[in-house]
């Protein structure tokens, strides 16, 4: 495939865990990848993977909540792998804690990650798909919009990327544009390994007890979600917009 024709893939927080198996995934698709994390350096193992495999791929440092970092990596972008027509709004934090006691900082903090991140991404890489009249958006969502307890942030975040999601789908769909949001249960990373020490579990414990609640009885790996995401990306998907897949091992309540 010339690189005229091969389509750029962006994923925010693809470091390591869910957006790194993302990013390596679309790239096993073909596509150029821009890894996007906090710190540039830390994209490196990313980006020497998808390399290491024939692909091509950049690490981009930027904060997905910041304008002017966001424009700028947006504008790298496109100058050196092509103009991004695929989007994948992955970036997390986690500031966990019961309504009482959570402050405005970790409420703020949560809500400028995923929501204001999510916003000034979609923005930014919007026009490129206009221009190009196709274009790609997962957001990644979360078990957790269902309510879950001790995260009243978060949950209000990722239940909030759910209707920014079907707005884009009914926005955008006259452009070529899909929007679809993918929603995953217990995935083993660092996010669940930070949540397991914070309630005083070693991690193969707290995986195990997950996978007693959970209907195929294991618990998911980044890889599972970055199936379901190569699927929304993919051509083959432009009838298929708007929607919340959850991927979780079972049904949620
Ligand atoms: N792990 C799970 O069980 C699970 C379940 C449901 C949803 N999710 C969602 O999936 C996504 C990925 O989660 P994960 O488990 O791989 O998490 P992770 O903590 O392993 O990785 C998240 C990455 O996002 C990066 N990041 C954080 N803030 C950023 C910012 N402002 N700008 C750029 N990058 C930033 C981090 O540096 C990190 O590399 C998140 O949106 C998370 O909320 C995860």
């Amino acid at each position: 495939m010339s690189t005229t024709d091969q389509r750029v893939a962006v994923v925010t927080g693809a470091a390591r865990g869910i957006g790194a198996a993302t990013a390596v995934r679309l790239a096993a698709e073909g596509r150029a990848v821009a890894v996007i994390d906090l710190d540039e350096a830390a994209c490196k193992d990313t980006v020497e993977k998808i390399t290491a495999a024939g692909g091509r791929a950049i690490a981009v440092g930027a904060d997905v909540s910041d304008e002017a970092q966001v424009e700028a990596a947006v504008a790298r972008i496109a100058e050196e792998l092509g103009a991004p027509t695929i989007l994948v709004n992955n970036a997390g934090v986690l500031r966990d804690n019961l309504l009482f006691k959570m402050s405005v900082s970790d409420w703020d903090t949560v809500m400028n990650v995923h929501l204001r991140g999510s916003f000034l991404m979609t923005k930014a890489v919007q026009k490129h798909m206009v221009d190009a009249g196709f274009g790609r958006v997962v957001n990644l969502s979360s078990s957790s919009a269902l309510g879950n307890r001790g995260q009243v942030n978060y949950s209000a975040a990722k239940a909030g990327l759910q209707g920014f999601t079907k707005t884009l789908a009914k926005e955008l769909g006259k452009f070529g544009i899909t929007a679809n949001s993918v929603a995953p249960g217990f995935i083993a990373t660092e996010m669940t390994k930070t949540t397991a020490e914070r309630v005083g579990m070693g991690f193969e414990d707290f995986k195990a007890a997950a996978a007693t609640q959970i209907p195929v009885q294991r618990v998911g790996e980044p890889e599972d979600i970055a199936n379901a995401i190569a699927f929304f990306t993919g051509d083959a998907a432009g009838f298929v917009s708007g929607q919340v897949l959850y991927v979780a091992g079972g049904p949620l309540d």
